[in-house]
């Protein structure tokens, strides 16, 4: 099967983790530790980067590091991974899904707007998502955030490197939280990091995510987490970044691929992406008619040796999140079931993806 998105590690990976073994560091603290976060908050363009064991703890933390109190709203929209929602709810919030947009699929400003008119003051944060690797106009979200004296989190978990009107992937939210999953674009195998430009918040997710010590002695003034990403992973996190600019660049070309292999097809429509030089283009979707449909295309590359798969669902209608209350949200409904994801590796070859071209031209669809 061609994959969906697997790690591409041709860069010194290798060389890295052997010298995590030669020098003894394999924990939560070392070198690279040290170097990855240097370097991933200058990727998006912030003062702080604070490592730590993936990207869902890297929300939580940016949420405990604000004061989320129990019971407190964060809007998140109703079209993202589960780990968003998820980390709201660890972190003792409720989450309120709102919708997206059409154009660009990414969480409405409107939407928030009003979902903080009705939500009584209660409402403490905005996660909003870089959706598949692409920043939304920041503009209205701050302006909304800022309105309303709720904190603005980017959930920029698919969106390192990415770029929109001299805004960075990781650099509009107050804080931001990174991914390196291993499908991600730069991966250390699991990982996350939260960037900002806070000081204040930055030191109190350190000192969170290592169980709240506060020495070296076992002194603890709060409630901590063991979250602090280890040597090993940040190693191999270096060796990717040092090659981001390559593996963005594969990205870029291969959705650009699609794209315009998709030109004047009415069965199949492209993820709406606006500038594909400055999208993080992580993973390529395209959009189908309906449900039927999906399956069969899906059916039909999987037939072809292609790892395709129906994406995210809204989750909203999903049993963990029925029973908090959240508009209707039509956008993000409407994807449900509508969405294929395409391999998107950046070493995906030209064989490989020559082979993905070949079955989408040889499938027909109805109409969208
Ligand atoms: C939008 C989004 N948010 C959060 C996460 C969570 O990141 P992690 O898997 O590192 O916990 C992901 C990971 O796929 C994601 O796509």
């Amino acid at each position: 099967m061609i994959p969906i998105a697997v790690p591409d590690l041709r860069g010194r990976e290798a060389q890295y983790l052997a010298q995590c073994v030669a020098d003894n560091w394999v924990s939560s603290a070392g070198p690279f530790v040290s170097e990855l976060e240097k370097q991933v908050a200058a990727l998006a363009g912030r003062a702080h980067g604070i490592a730590c064991v993936n990207g869902t703890t890297a929300l939580q933390l940016s949420l405990h590091a604000i004061g989320l109190r129990p019971g407190e709203i964060v809007i998140l929209p109703d079209w993202t991974f589960a780990a968003t929602a998820n980390a709201i709810v660890h972190a003792g919030g409720v989450p309120l899904f709102v919708d997206i947009l059409e154009s660009d699929w990414s969480i409405d400003p409107t939407a928030v707007a009003a979902a903080i008119a009705n939500s009584k003051d209660n409402v403490r944060a905005i996660i909003a998502v870089d959706v598949l690797g692409n920043l939304p106009d920041p503009a209205p979200l701050r302006a909304v955030a800022q309105r309303h004296g709720v904190v603005l989190i980017e959930d920029a978990a698919c969106a390192l490197g990415a770029r929109k009107d001299g805004v960075r992937g990781g650099g509009y939210g107050d804080l931001a939280a990174i991914s390196f999953n291993g499908n991600k674009t730069v991966t250390a195998g699991g990982g996350g990091m939260v960037v900002t430009d806070n000081a204040d918040w930055a030191r109190e997710i350190r000192h969170l995510s290592t169980q709240a010590r506060t020495g070296a002695d076992y002194r603890h003034d709060r409630v901590g987490f063991n979250f602090r990403m280890t040597n090993v992973n940040a190693a191999i996190g270096l060796a990717q970044v040092e090659r981001i600019d390559e593996m963005l660049a594969a990205k870029r070309r291969i959705a650009a691929a699609y794209k315009a292999a998709l030109q004047g097809r009415n069965d199949l429509a492209f993820m709406p992406v606006e500038d594909f030089t400055q999208s993080g283009c992580w993973l390529s979707v395209v959009r189908t008619a309906s449900s039927e449909a999906n399956a069969d295309l899906a059916a039909h590359l999987r037939q072809a040796g292609i790892d395709a798969r129906s994406f995210w669902c809204a989750l909203s209608d999903q049993p963990p999140y029925r029973g908090y209350a959240s508009p209707a949200n039509p956008l993000a409904h409407g994807l449900n079931d509508r969405t294929i994801c395409l391999p998107s590796s950046s070493h995906l070859g030209d064989a490989d993806l020559n082979t993905v071209l070949a079955a989408l031209a040889a499938w027909q669809g109805p109409s969208i």
